[in-house]
């Protein structure tokens, strides 16, 4: 790190997507009180996350991310951070059983709230008025109060996140991820369909597996990795003020780390080499996350590298393509190639989400078929170059919603009005995240086999 980084020294460069707070003066004060406040997460944890993602940028383990595209303040029950644990769950077991491999965990939860979007302002029936940017800067509902961005709330996204990582905590280390548990994670609504049959299969096979490392002395008790998982926490680092009053040194190293969440990643539209964003994500240690879209050419992605990883640790930078399912042809390798020129370590990820949103009925959905065909495409590129493809990034929930259309249990256009409860971008459901976590499952597999001189370690 350069020694003319601070955790405000963004604030002297070019920046997009800035909420227009009408009152300065109550934003900084909201900041500083922020900056006060405890750290949600630890270094030694993002540290440890660290180590896990340098395992996958060797080839030796899968990254998968996923949670809401937006989390919202009125959706902040129990239950619907219990449901969409236990799917993710369902999908880390999937790949962790059916390809070997062992999975890092990364919710895009407990703190995901800040949005950029492509246009500034949003026009209905004639009227216009700011657009939404996540509930961590202003309100969903169409009327002019709601859409003026409220420092306020963010005190109120720093408290959700608590609460969250709270019981998430609980979630992953308290007993309700014990290995013992697989077949009750199964989610009511999920019962009668084809994954669910699958998934019973590989969990009667986990059982079996148990049973028989009970008899021979290797349980639960006495093995913490068998009833406890490690589950880190990211989000987009948009908001820079906000990250920048929870960036604090750790007292152990010295450094400077991102306390909102273990892993924080660049947008798209805020990627840019001498912008804020970039500025503010080189001086942090945490792991960082970089969207690399079409408009991404080898010389750009290589000067942010320089950036973002100068001394080239494995596992501080994933790289995440959203390309959408037809450009991955022509984008992905001529970046991997410039990576593997340069020897950079870095971890591939796919997110295959936001690069296939179209509009359908009046409603911004993604055809579950194109999300596979984008998945699949990045496999295969990786590989024709010989590279490991190491991870997806999802918008997911545990709840039977109908934001994607497709899936086994297709849903239609006309079935989108039925459980569209998105406050951005549409989810997998359920049912569509453990499908594609069998369609990786299979690619990942595949891919092993075919380089076994790659072994897990821990980590
Ligand atoms: C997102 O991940 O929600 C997002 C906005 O992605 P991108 O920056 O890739 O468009
Ligand atoms: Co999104």
């Amino acid at each position: 790190m350069s020694m003319d980084w601070t955790p405000g020294s963004w604030r002297t460069k070019p920046i997009e997507q800035v909420p227009a707070y009408p009152d300065p003066l109550a934003l900084a004060e909201t900041e500083k009180r922020l900056s006060t406040f405890p750290p949600l997460v630890f270094a030694g944890e993002a540290r440890k996350l660290m180590r896990g993602l340098g395992e996958v940028a060797e080839g030796r383990a899968f990254l998968l991310q996923g949670g809401d595209c937006a989390e919202s303040f009125a959706e902040h029950g129990a239950d619907n951070i219990r449901d969409f644990f236990r799917a993710f769950l369902q999908m880390a077991v999937v790949l962790t059983f059916a390809a070997s491999s062992p999975v890092v965990k990364v919710g895009r939860i407990a703190g995901q709230f800040a949005k950029p979007r492509s246009n500034p302002d949003e026009t209905r029936d004639g009227q216009t008025l700011p657009s939404y940017r996540g509930d961590i800067i202003n309100g969903i509902e169409f009327d002019e109060a709601s859409r003026i961005p409220n420092p306020e709330r963010q005190e109120m996204a720093y408290r959700q996140s608590a609460a969250t990582l709270n019981l998430l905590r609980a979630f992953a280390q308290g007993g309700y991820a014990n290995l013992e548990n697989v077949h009750t994670w199964m989610l009511g609504f999920l019962a009668d369909s084809p994954q669910a049959a699958r998934y019973r299969q590989l969990a009667d096979r986990i059982s079996e597996t148990m049973h028989f490392m009970r008899a021979i002395g290797i349980n639960a008790e006495s093995h913490p990795s068998l009833r406890e998982t490690d589950f880190f926490t990211s989000h987009e680092a948009l908001l820079l003020g906000y990250e920048e009053a929870l960036t604090r040194v750790d007292s152990t190293s010295g450094d400077w780390y991102a306390t909102s969440g273990h892993m924080i990643w660049i947008g798209d539209r805020t990627r840019q080499e001498n912008n804020a964003h970039v500025e503010f994500c080189r001086g942090i240690r945490n792991p960082i996350g970089l969207k690399c879209g079409p408009s991404l050419e080898p010389d750009g992605l290589i000067r942010l590298i320089d950036k973002l990883n100068p001394d080239n640790i494995p596992g501080r930078l994933t790289l995440i393509a959203r390309f959408g399912h037809e450009k991955v042809e022509a984008h992905l390798p001529k970046l991997i190639r410039a990576v593997q020129k340069e020897g950079r370590k870095v971890v591939w990820s796919c997110d295959p989400m936001h690069g296939n949103t179209i509009t359908l009925n009046g409603y911004k959905t993604r055809p579950f078929d194109r999300i596979l065909a984008e998945v699949q495409s990045f496999f295969d590129v990786h590989h024709a170059e010989g590279t490991h493809a190491g991870g997806i990034h999802v918008e997911m929930t545990g709840k039977d919603v109908t934001e994607c259309t497709g899936g086994t249990r297709a849903v239609s256009a006309e079935d989108l009005s039925d459980r569209y409860h998105t406050h951005c971008d549409p989810r997998l459901n359920a049912t569509q995240a453990l499908e594609l976590a069998f369609l990786v499952a299979e690619l990942l597999k595949k891919d092993r086999e075919s380089v076994p001189a790659r072994k897990a370690v821990n980590f």
